[in-house]
């Protein structure tokens, strides 16, 4: 995810620029803050109207427009943001890049930025080939650029090779992939929270304590690692934590679909708590009191979603994490939970009523793994989820 990043695009002039319309609804529906630049090439390929439409503010097109240099001059508009991308990078802009030509706004900003620079060249193919471009792409992998792609494939012009711009999701993972950093920049890690809701009817369900704070905690100490985290969430009483993927569910069924969809991940941590039955038939209308008769209720177990993601063989998880809400023989349990459902590791807690666990600030975890089992002293559950966080990071890295 993208929150709260803001990305300088300069959209240059080749036909790819109508792909950069598709970059700048993915950018922002990500979160991430999107300002344009539009070559006067580029505005012959796409709109100055779509591109601004699209990212919902004004777009930049020339280096002497006295209204943007009142707003906002031409260098703080060049390091106003976290990462500079140029969406098709032509071969002319490239040369313009590599030589530190500054005649154009594009070009000007470019010279002037001290953000990150990434580019997605777009040409044909012998232009893309010619020594000069090649001479210039070294140039500016030197001066620390990133490159993104291009692809192979056929051109809008007929001939056939690289030189097509990479896809706008192909770019998207690449400024994710910029903005990655710390031990677990790089790793995918999917984690589960909340509780589920089984129907009864359409008005009632069968529901349990959990807040969604640990799990919620845990996708946030992950995300401050640098880890890719995809966070699949029951109806949870603590909203979602920002810049991560949320995919919200509620029922146990539900979550398995989630989960597995989501999948492939580095490391997998369990942390909802799912409802171990279901009504087997839930009514479709709501079930009315019947002179002092009760309803009859048939149940149907769920499935068990880390036992099913622990046992998988093929695309496990390196590491998968569950945890075992106990009330009585803590270590016992969990002990024999964490071999019978075959995940690495298990945090079990008593939840017995006076501690104040389900639903509270705090957590008191005993931490098992095949070695055996640790005492963690009672704290937050942030500091639960951080001391977490690092053991997944050691263990993956
Ligand atoms: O068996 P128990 O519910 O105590 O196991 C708890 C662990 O298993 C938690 O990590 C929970 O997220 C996970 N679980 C699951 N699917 C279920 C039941 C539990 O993923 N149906």
């Amino acid at each position: 995810m993208l929150a709260s990043k803001s990305v300088l695009l300069i959209i240059g002039g080749g036909i790819a620029a109508f792909k950069s319309l598709d970059l700048i609804r993915r950018l922002r529906e990500r979160g991430a803050d999107v300002t344009p630049v539009l070559t006067r090439a580029g505005a012959e390929f796409v709109t100055p109207l779509s591109v601004s439409a699209l990212a919902g503010r004004k777009v930049f097109q020339d280096l002497f427009d006295l209204t943007d240099e009142a707003e906002m001059g031409h260098i703080e508009l060049s390091r106003s943001a976290d990462l500079v991308v140029v969406a098709p990078a032509t071969a002319d802009l490239m040369a313009k890049m590599a030589q530190g030509f500054a005649n154009d706004l594009a070009s000007t900003l470019l010279l002037a930025t001290d953000t990150p620079v990434m580019i997605a060249p777009a040409m044909n193919v012998r232009m893309w080939e010619h020594p000069a471009t090649q001479r210039n792409l070294e140039i500016l992998r030197g001066d620390g650029i990133t490159v993104l792609g291009p692809n192979e494939g056929g051109m809008a012009c007929g001939e056939y090779g690289p030189g097509r711009m990479a896809e706008p999701l192909e770019i998207v993972a690449g400024i994710e992939a910029a903005f990655a950093s710390g031990p677990l920049a790089g790793k995918r890690v999917l984690v589960t929270s909340g509780p589920t809701h089984e129907p009864i009817d359409p008005v009632r369900y069968i529901a349990n304590r959990s807040s969604g704070a640990q799990g919620t905690a845990i996708a946030l100490a992950l995300a401050a690692l640098g880890a890719d985290v995809v966070f699949v969430t029951g109806p949870a009483d603590v909203p979602p934590p920002e810049g991560v993927e949320v995919i919200r569910v509620e029922t146990a069924l539900e979550m398995k679909a989630a989960v597995e969809a989501a999948l492939p991940a580095d490391a997998a941590v369990f942390a909802a708590a799912v409802a171990d039955w279901r009504v087997a038939s839930a009514a479709s209308g709501k079930i009315k009191k019947t002179g002092g008769a009760l309803p009859q209720m048939e149940f149907a177990e769920n499935p068990d979603i880390l036992a099913c993601v622990a046992q998988m063989g093929a695309g496990r998880p390196k590491l998968v994490v569950g945890f075992a809400a106990e009330t009585d023989d803590v270590i016992a349990h969990a002990t024999a939970k964490r071999v019978r459902k075959g995940c690495d590791w298990i945090l079990a807690n008593d939840v017995s009523v006076g501690t104040g666990i389900m639903g509270g600030t705090e957590n008191d975890i005993t931490f098992i793994h095949e070695g055996g089992a640790e005492d963690w002293p009672r704290m937050a559950k942030e500091a639960v989820a951080h001391k977490l966080a690092e053991r997944i990071a050691a263990a993956l890295t």
